[in-house]
């Protein structure tokens, strides 16, 4: 392709380590949580769960937030899910609050779908690295050279973004939207996740300039570990998610989003899988497979004192505490100024329509 995509730090080594700056500027920024023991953990848990019905709340929690978090969701009549299925529920589940347990895009996207209703999050400063790697200014100028392109944008970005896109997208249904783009004839500008763009590009071939960010968690899977640990465990299947480098997806059996990995892990036959994603997630792996068994993949050398961090620090800020004082107070509160969500609500709305739609195909085929 003869377009460029924007100029940024042209190495991988370079950007992560301005990456992983960032988070450590960030993490020294803000106060140390208290570490709670386990019957203040309890009383939080109660306290929340009565606040939420007081307020009519709902709480939605994304799989790579704190067990606590998702087992509370579920217990009180909320919901933990990937990113699409959470803006999907927020949308439509009855009540007049919602609590986001994830960071701010989801936050702001529930605040965009909802409008009638008041979104809290347990710490606004829980953003995402994809987020803070694509600066509307930068991305805006960036669609200006490219006018023949349609702009579908990953959901992991800020509402501004999402607003001078034609599409919005998260990895359940990136595949699809793109495949539809294509048989109409689109060229895409994609943004920001370098590593999704290319996977997709790579399964669809559709003509894509892509955007040169990464995941920080993500990015940190390391291919030639996970090549040793399959030698350990010969059996095992190995779960990626696309925001993985395209050398740890080489090696996946399963390629796909939050719930499409919790979905494989169920429904294949083996019983030991090599989950290269956040942590978080095994809290729902080991809930409905408890049977199997889930290894981390690797995201650090041999020599390491650890084998893996595959841990999102922004999905960490999301406490019991801070989520009960949020709720308690009515404090960090969400909001996309009106005009924005406005324009946010198309490409967003455009991906809902799309989802329904193509889920009726799916279920017609059965
Ligand atoms: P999902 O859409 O698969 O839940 O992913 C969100 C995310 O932030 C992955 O890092
Ligand atoms: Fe963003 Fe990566 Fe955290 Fe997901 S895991 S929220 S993509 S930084």
């Amino acid at each position: 392709m003869s377009e460029q995509a924007p100029n940024f730090p042209d190495s991988t080594s370079d950007r992560l380590a301005s990456d992983t700056l960032l988070v450590r500027n960030y993490l020294a920024s803000v106060p140390v949580k208290n570490i709670t023991g386990e019957s203040e953990q309890q009383q939080y848990r109660r306290d929340i769960a009565a606040l939420l019905k007081e307020k009519k709340a709902v709480l939605v929690a994304h799989y790579y937030t704190d067990p606590e978090l998702q087992s509370l969701a579920e217990e009180t009549g909320g919901l933990v899910a990937d990113s699409l299925e959470m803006a999907r529920f927020g949308r439509d589940c009855e009540g007049d609050m919602l609590v986001v347990a994830g960071v701010r895009f989801m936050g702001e996207t529930a605040c965009i779908l909802s409008p009638n209703k008041t979104v809290l999050m347990p710490d606004l400063e829980a953003t995402c690295s994809l987020d803070i790697a694509c600066p509307i200014e930068k991305f805006s100028a960036f669609c200006d050279q490219h006018p023949d392109r349609t702009v579908v944008v990953y959901a992991n970005t800020s509402a501004a973004v999402k607003a001078r896109a034609d599409w919005v997208v998260t990895s359940s249904i990136a595949l699809e939207i793109v495949e539809h783009l294509k048989a109409r004839g689109e060229k895409i500008l994609w943004a920001p996740d370098k590593h999704l763009g290319r996977y997709i590009q790579d399964k669809t071939g559709a003509d894509m300039l892509l955007w040169d960010s990464a995941c920080i968690v993500h990015e940190e899977f390391k291919a030639k570990g996970l090549l040793d640990m399959k030698a350990i465990y010969p059996n095992a299947k190995v779960l990626a998610h696309p925001e993985s480098p395209s050398s740890v997806l080489e090696i996946a059996d399963v390629v796909g989003s939050t719930s499409q990995l919790i979905k494989a892990a169920c429904e294949l036959p083996e019983d030991t899988f090599i989950v290269a994603t956040d942590q978080g997630i095994f809290y729902k792996m080991q809930q409905l497979a408890p049977e199997k068994t889930f290894i981390v993949a690797p995201t650090a050398g041999n020599d390491a004192s650890c084998r893996s961090c595959a841990s999102c620090p922004w999905m960490g800020m999301n406490s019991l505490q801070a989520m009960y004082q949020s709720l308690r107070d009515g404090s960090n509160r969400i909001t996309v100024e009106p005009a924005l969500a406005k324009k946010a609500m198309i490409p967003l709305q455009r991906m809902l329509d799309f989802a329904a739609q193509h889920r009726m195909q799916v279920k017609g085929k059965a």
